[in-house]
């Protein structure tokens, strides 16, 4: 089993090159599904929730490959498969993106529903509800959605929640149905704007991506093309905290700063010194105070940066509130911190963080990708050596994390036991 063995309290000086968004390279990966013309995507991040969805891909017919760092290339063979079994929904909820793509492209699909995982229940009721609109016929059977139409067809689509995963799936399907899609209250993530990059390279018609509504003109079929992904915002943002715990002029390029812009204010309003240009940002430690926030879609606070903003207020000299409004149960991260010697406190949706606290080295567990990296950021500043255990959930969306933080000057090193 590997493990990461951190020795905290190390400055952090150096430049770390932000890779490609792992939630903008997935959903881009099951686009390719609606063309057998060749796609070439480029910064890809290579993180094994990748790695799942390219053997997905070739499970369901996609001849995928990987000729250089950051590239992957895929060519359709008629898109033969049409099952995405639960053996790889389990492990990475964004297998579901798949069903989109494989109706639209083929008329027929059988994709597991994902079920639960650490943070909470994620059902994908919106999806279903809004391809079942779009003319789809979709039966649930032995934990099976299995969807069939002769084609989709236009419709008018109003989300009740602005669902990240929701309207990827339905604006994937709304390329190549029938006559026009409208999805209103959309997600405005910016990778939502990144699948309509891609979607719009390959010959597909929308308008309003970014926005609240988005309008899908349906075309016969889609080509090929070339899309760059763009950078991580939450690896981005992890870096930033860890700058803002122990930042000496730590410097994060190769991002795009806006799309991580409420988080910047954030880290900026509880001390750290930060100077940024528009795909560059330099941190270091300040005197920190205490900032609450509240977890929103975009361009709000990101529920994916709850767990590593959690450990900067154990810092910060006061007590901040963090309140967790996306999801139900994204605290998982706290049992592991409170043996680290934090001191949080959990009411419903809301986290009282008490600092500061100085953080104590010990063996934790990860429980989910985000929580993972709370634990990485506790064990750089905690006094001694932490040893993290079941990697595999930072393996899911950090590449190399423990090479750039060595590289600008932590204590880190991955070892089996
Ligand atoms: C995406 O998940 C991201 N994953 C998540 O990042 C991120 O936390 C989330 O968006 C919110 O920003 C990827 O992009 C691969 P949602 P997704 O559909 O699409 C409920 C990470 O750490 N909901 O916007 O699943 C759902 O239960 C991951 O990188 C329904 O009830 O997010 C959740 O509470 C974690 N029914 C909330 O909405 C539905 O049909 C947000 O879900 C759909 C969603």
């Amino acid at each position: 089993m590997e493990k990461l063995r951190i020795e905290g309290g190390h400055a952090l000086t150096g430049t770390v090159a932000v890779g490609g968004a792992k939630n903008a390279a997935l959903p881009a990966l099951a686009a390719t599904l609606l063309t057998d013309a060749e796609v070439r995507l480029h910064n890809v991040p290579a993180v094994r929730d990748v790695d799942t969805t390219c053997r997905l891909l070739d499970q369901l017919g996609v001849e995928v490959s990987r000729p250089a760092p950051g590239v992957v290339v895929t060519r359709g063979r008629g898109a033969t498969g049409s099952e995405a079994a639960y053996d790889l929904v389990k492990t990475m909820r964004a297998s579901f993106l798949v069903l989109g793509p494989l109706l639209a492209r083929t008329g027929r699909a059988r994709v597991s529903l994902p079920g639960g995982c650490a943070i909470g229940a994620r059902p994908v009721d919106r999806h279903l509800a809004a391809l079942e609109e779009m003319g789809a016929e979709l039966h649930l059977e032995d934990g099976y959605v299995e969807a069939r139409c002769d084609r989709l067809r236009g419709a008018e689509i109003a989300f009740d929640i602005p669902t990240v995963g929701g309207t990827e799936n339905c604006m994937m399907a709304a390329t190549l149905a029938e006559g026009t899609t409208t999805l209103r209250n959309a997600a405005r993530e910016p990778e939502i704007n990144d699948l309509a990059a891609l979607l719009t390279t390959l010959g597909a018609r929308i308008e309003g991506a970014g926005s609240h509504t988005i309008t899908i003109h349906g075309v016969e079929e889609l080509g090929g093309g070339t899309h760059h992904v763009i950078p991580d915002r939450i690896e981005a943002g992890t870096y930033l905290v860890a700058g803002a715990l122990l930042g000496n002029e730590l410097e994060l390029t190769h991002c795009v700063t806006e799309h991580l812009q409420t988080a910047v204010d954030r880290v900026r309003a509880s001390g750290a010194q930060i100077v940024t240009d528009s795909d560059r940002i330099v941190v270091s430690r300040g005197e920190l105070h205490p900032v609450d926030v509240r977890t929103q879609p975009y361009p709000g606070f990101p529920t994916d940066m709850q767990a590593q903003f959690m450990v900067l207020m154990t810092q910060a000299v006061g007590s901040a509130v963090i309140r967790e409004t996306i999801f139900e149960n994204r605290f998982m991260h706290v049992p592991e911190l409170h043996r680290m010697g934090a001191d949080i406190t959990i009411d419903g949706h809301n986290a009282l963080v008490r600092g500061p606290t100085p953080l104590s080295a010990a063996h934790v567990m990860a429980t989910d990708l985000r929580a993972s990296a709370s634990l990485v950021l506790a064990g750089l500043v905690a006094e001694g050596e932490t040893v993290i255990d079941r990697l595999y959930h930072l393996d899911r969306g950090y590449e190399n994390l423990e090479q750039k933080l060595a590289t600008v000057g932590a204590r880190v090193e991955r070892f089996r036991e």
